[in-house]
């Protein structure tokens, strides 16, 4: 994937009296240009934040791009379309559509696993399609995968190496260039990718290597959300990640963090004042970020989905670990919501199947309030397997919670087999039938 040039030529200077050029913007939340398109385009909505002057409405513009863009009903506080917009159709990107996902105007089932591994292993471009066809075989639609690694030291597959506090992006073979071919290989199994972009925990880096090497040792783990260096170095690491895929529709969506929480170990202090207003604030600010530079993706926090119901009997309900997952379901530039459940660690051993579920009917419900998608995009146990995954998988198609990814897909490549936390799910194992059978039933749920 070559760099894109796309989104640098979107509109950037809108004079009070001309008319908005093709590609240029022509409203969103707080765009207050003018709103009105060139002859031939139209003003089509592209999510909350961008509008965008496109081909179309009686145009007779020839460009590249031949599709017309998915309309989504703006909200109150968007500058309106100027004029009608085409009905919803091919952007060749995935878009939301009330609590549901779309494609090209059509339904687009979430469903499928977690490999946060593909383009962390130093794998062949064969061992990445061969992972990604073990997943695609089980009916698989969607994988969550990691884009990022934070090093000190560089060796294997990283995408950011710190010398003090200066960071390198490395775009060589090793790093972006190596993500190119994980994507590639996800397009060559017809499988699309939802890509956090750092890490809560110390695995590959993530946030605590940002404070560390900014910060010192005196810097905290939520300083991650807070301090304005810190935060610039995060954005500028967007700014190249995002920025390389703007107009690749293999991505699906970009997540501000694999389970983002207030606190930290491993060296880097936690502090009191960090609440889930630190992080709601955090998630709102580098959401805003994501759309500005790129207004084809859908953008998710990648939370553990927590709420924050101090009183409410246990643990994940009480915000103590600074979640708030309603607050943060309704940022405007969070198109959709994610949850985990790991009942088993999270003090319900034993009781999984019964927590678990209610878990998820709670999220549904969110969903519904919320009036976007809202998927469990990591869920496990490592005993009783079948019976508490039929459960849950029940739960999710009744309740109507718009899609799951199981943690975490397994493979047995000739290098040996993918990493096993003990959830790992093989073509040859005995949860892969019912992920395969699950995946049909979310896909013909209506
Ligand atoms: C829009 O602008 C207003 C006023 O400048 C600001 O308070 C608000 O936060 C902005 N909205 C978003 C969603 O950024
Ligand atoms: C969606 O539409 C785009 C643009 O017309 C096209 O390139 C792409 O192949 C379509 N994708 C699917 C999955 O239909
Ligand atoms: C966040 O990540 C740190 C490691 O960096 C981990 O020790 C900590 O437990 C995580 N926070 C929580 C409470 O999950
Ligand atoms: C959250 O933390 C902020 C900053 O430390 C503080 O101003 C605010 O009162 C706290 N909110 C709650 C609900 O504790």
């Amino acid at each position: 994937m070559k760099l894109s040039t796309g989104l640098i030529t979107l509109a950037l200077s809108c004079s009070a009296y001309a008319a908005v050029p093709l590609y240029g913007q022509c409203g969103g939340i707080n765009y207050s240009g003018d709103t009105t398109c060139v002859s031939g385009a139209s003003c089509t909505v592209l999510n909350d934040w961008y509008f965008q002057c496109l081909p179309g409405s009686g145009g007779g513009s020839s460009s590249s791009t031949t599709s017309t863009r998915t309309t989504i009903t703006s909200t109150s506080t968007s500058s309106g379309p100027t004029s009608t917009a085409a009905p919803p159709s091919s952007t060749g990107f995935i878009k939301t559509s009330g609590t549901r996902f779309a494609l090209n105007g059509s339904k687009y089932t979430v469903v499928g696993s977690n490999s946060y591994w593909v383009g962390l292993m130093g794998l062949s471009t064969s061992a990445m399609n061969q992972a990604f066809s073990d997943i695609a075989k089980a009916g698989a639609t969607t994988v969550r995968t990691w884009g990022f690694n934070e090093v000190t030291s560089p060796n294997g597959n990283y995408y950011q190496s710190w010398s003090g506090s200066t960071p390198t992006i490395n775009t060589g073979s090793s790093g972006l260039a190596n993500f190119d071919n994980v994507v590639a290989a996800a397009k060559a199994n017809g499988l699309h990718l939802i890509v956090a972009l750092t890490n809560n925990w110390s695995d590959y880096g993530g946030m605590d290597v940002y404070v560390k090497q900014i910060l010192g040792s005196s810097g905290t783990h939520d300083q991650f959300y807070t301090n304005a260096n810190v935060k610039t170095a995060y954005k500028n690491y967007i700014k190249a990640f995002v920025g390389r895929y703007v107009n690749e529709p293999t991505i699906m969506a970009w997540e501000l963090s694999n389970e983002p929480r207030c606190k930290g170990s491993g060296g880097v202090a936690s502090s009191s004042s960090c609440n889930t207003s630190t992080i709601t604030a955090w998630a709102k600010e580098i959401s805003a970020y994501i759309k500005s530079i790129d207004s084809n993706h859908l953008v998710g926090l990648g939370d553990e989905g927590f709420y924050n119901q101090p009183s409410a009997p246990t643990y994940p309900y009480q915000g103590s670990e600074g979640i708030d997952f309603d607050a943060n379901l309704a940022i405007s530039s969070i198109d959709f919501g994610t949850f985990h459940s790991y009942p088993t660690g999270w003090g319900q051993g034993g009781n999984e199947q019964a927590w678990g579920t209610q878990w998820i009917a709670d999220h549904a419900t969110s969903q519904t309030k919320a009036g976007k998608p809202v998927i469990i995009e990591e869920f496990g146990v490592t005993t009783n397997q079948a019976t508490i995954y039929t459960a849950w998988f029940n739960e999710m198609v009744s309740s109507g919670l718009a899609g799951d990814l199981i943690w975490q897909a397994g493979s047995h490549l000739s290098s040996g087999n993918t990493p096993d936390d003990g959830y790992a799910v093989y073509p040859d194992g005995a949860v892969y039938p019912l992920l395969t059978a699950h995946a049909a039933t979310m896909k013909s749920r209506a």
